[in-house]
């Protein structure tokens, strides 16, 4: 935890809001100054945009849902796949055009994307039109870069490169009143070889368990009902720290806080998942019994490739044990198709390995060579077309089971926390289970945001049915 923003620093930005906030007043007397934030890819880059937000909230800016008309726009970027890249270039294409209409406008990009040499590099050369590109580590400076703009600057870069660093304490907009994603962990360790992450995001540090509890435990007391407790490697929470604490630790006393709210966590590595974390899930009521538990693939020679640090066989251990130890337990996955060197028997014990564990839904994607990983330069024979088969193939397997573990659920009672309107009635509301599977329910007295006791009466292949009991 040596690598805290300092007070001192975080006063400096604090004042730079300030600044910022006069020179909008005299800027903007007649109306106030909209922004628009858009986070791509993972739930932590969401968490970073809630505190962009947040900054720039504090400066003055309104907050608006779209590009066009706001005085100040900011892409936070994912590097996953090439097509998180696609589509932050192709978004940005638009924006230049509403620049044309503003001049004004304040065009920013930060996130994982721009903390790579050749993208900084590219935004540069053809986008000429982008004022601020701001890389990973220094999120928490974005007053300072606003202050520079806002009294002349035409362009700001600044993307240091750096193992990361953690800074508390920046003000956040929420993205909604019930439901609060809470990082406990920054950055990662692993590198799997297919994987830019621990190249953008630098290495893995923990908040303090006091920083987390104690958001959690604000959240709680104004009435937040879900907490999401985000890392790239949950499980290796902790292990960077001096107290000694760990995830299931930090899992077990947030159980212990009073209220009415459920925990979720991803992402779990498998390689971390021990029996101690399952017997956590299993003896804490409001930590949810679902695991997200991104498996890659089911063939041990891909994971080796992968360098994922374990087998399908100790995979497997860890599933039975959870699944003997917590009976209605779901799982869900991530899994690449068409790793460099992967042939189709590799495959196929990726459809036996998702035919085993039952998944409740997977995310599945093609593998996307990333510049600077090891697996760019594996040697890669299989053409596209065929990796678009096995995906198909895949999809259509896991349709499946998606079907099969909805349908097991017909006659349960389940504790749902509804969320949404539904997405094709507007006479139904939307929420998950414990479980993290989606239902569906007639609206009657339900409320968004509220947790309610449902019975589910029909499946679909990827959502329940559910009527209030
Ligand atoms: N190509 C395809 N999928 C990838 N993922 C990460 N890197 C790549 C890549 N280069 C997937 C993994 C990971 C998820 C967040 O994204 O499945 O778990
Ligand atoms: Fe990427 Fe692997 Fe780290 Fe996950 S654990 S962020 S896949 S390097």
């Amino acid at each position: 935890m040596g690598n805290l923003v300092s007070p001192e620093e975080l006063l400096c930005q604090a004042e730079y809001m300030k600044k910022c906030e006069d020179i909008l007043k005299s800027n903007f007397s007649n109306r106030q100054p909209i922004c628009y934030v858009h986070s791509y890819g993972c739930q932590g880059n969401v968490a970073d945009g809630e505190k962009i937000k947040g900054m720039l909230a504090q400066m003055g800016y309104g907050l608006s849902n779209s590009a066009e008309g706001a005085d100040v726009v900011i892409f936070n970027t994912c590097a996953i796949r090439e097509n998180a890249h696609d589509r932050v270039y192709g978004n940005l294409g638009m924006l230049i055009h509403y620049k044309k209409k503003n001049p004004e406008m304040i065009i920013g990009l930060c996130g994982c994307m721009v903390q790579q040499d050749h993208v900084a590099k590219k935004i540069k050369d053809v986008f000429p039109g982008v004022n601020l590109v701001f890389g990973t580590h220094v999120i928490h400076k974005l007053p300072e870069f606003m202050y520079n703009i806002l009294s002349g600057s035409k362009k700001v870069y600044n993307i240091v490169d750096s193992d990361g660093v953690i800074a508390e304490g920046l003000p956040v907009v929420r993205e909604s009143k019930f439901k609060a994603s809470v990082p406990i962990s920054y950055g990662c360790n692993n590198f799997c070889t297919y994987c830019i992450v621990p190249y953008v995001k630098g290495r893995e540090r923990s908040r303090s368990f006091d920083s987390i509890y104690n958001e959690v435990k604000e959240l709680v007391d104004s009435g937040y009902k879900e907490i999401m407790l985000l890392g790239q490697n949950v499980n290796s929470y902790g292990n960077d720290l001096d107290s000694g604490v760990n995830f299931s630790y930090l899992l077990s006393k947030i159980n212990e806080i009073n209220g009415d709210f459920r925990v979720r966590f991803m992402t779990s590595h498998p390689k971390d998942a021990t029996k101690e974390l399952i017997d956590t899930i299993a003896n804490c009521d409001k930590v949810c019994n679902h695991l997200h538990l991104p498996v890659q693939c089911g063939s041990d020679k891909i994971l080796k490739a992968m360098n994922r640090k374990y087998t399908v066989s100790q995979y497997l251990d860890i599933v039975d044990y959870a699944k003997k130890k917590i009976p209605d337990i779901s799982f869900t996955s991530d899994i690449i198709v068409g790793f460099p060197g992967e042939i189709y028997s590799d495959f196929q014990e990726t459809l036996k390995l998702i035919k085993e564990v039952k998944y409740s839904s997977l995310f599945m994607f093609i593998f996307s060579p990333r510049k600077g990983t090891k697996a760019e330069l594996m040697y890669d024979p299989i053409p596209k077309e065929e990796k678009s088969k096995w995906l198909t193939e895949l999809i259509n397997c896991q349709n499946e089971i998606s079907a099969e573990v909805h349908a097991n659920c017909v006659g349960k009672i389940e504790r749902v926390l509804f969320d949404g309107i539904g997405r094709t009635d507007d006479n139904m509301l939307t929420g998950r289970t414990d479980t993290n599977l989606v239902v569906d329910c007639k609206r009657a007295n339900l409320k968004i945001g509220e947790f309610a006791d449902v019975r589910i009466i029909k499946a679909h292949r990827m959502a329940l049915i559910g009527e209030l009991v």
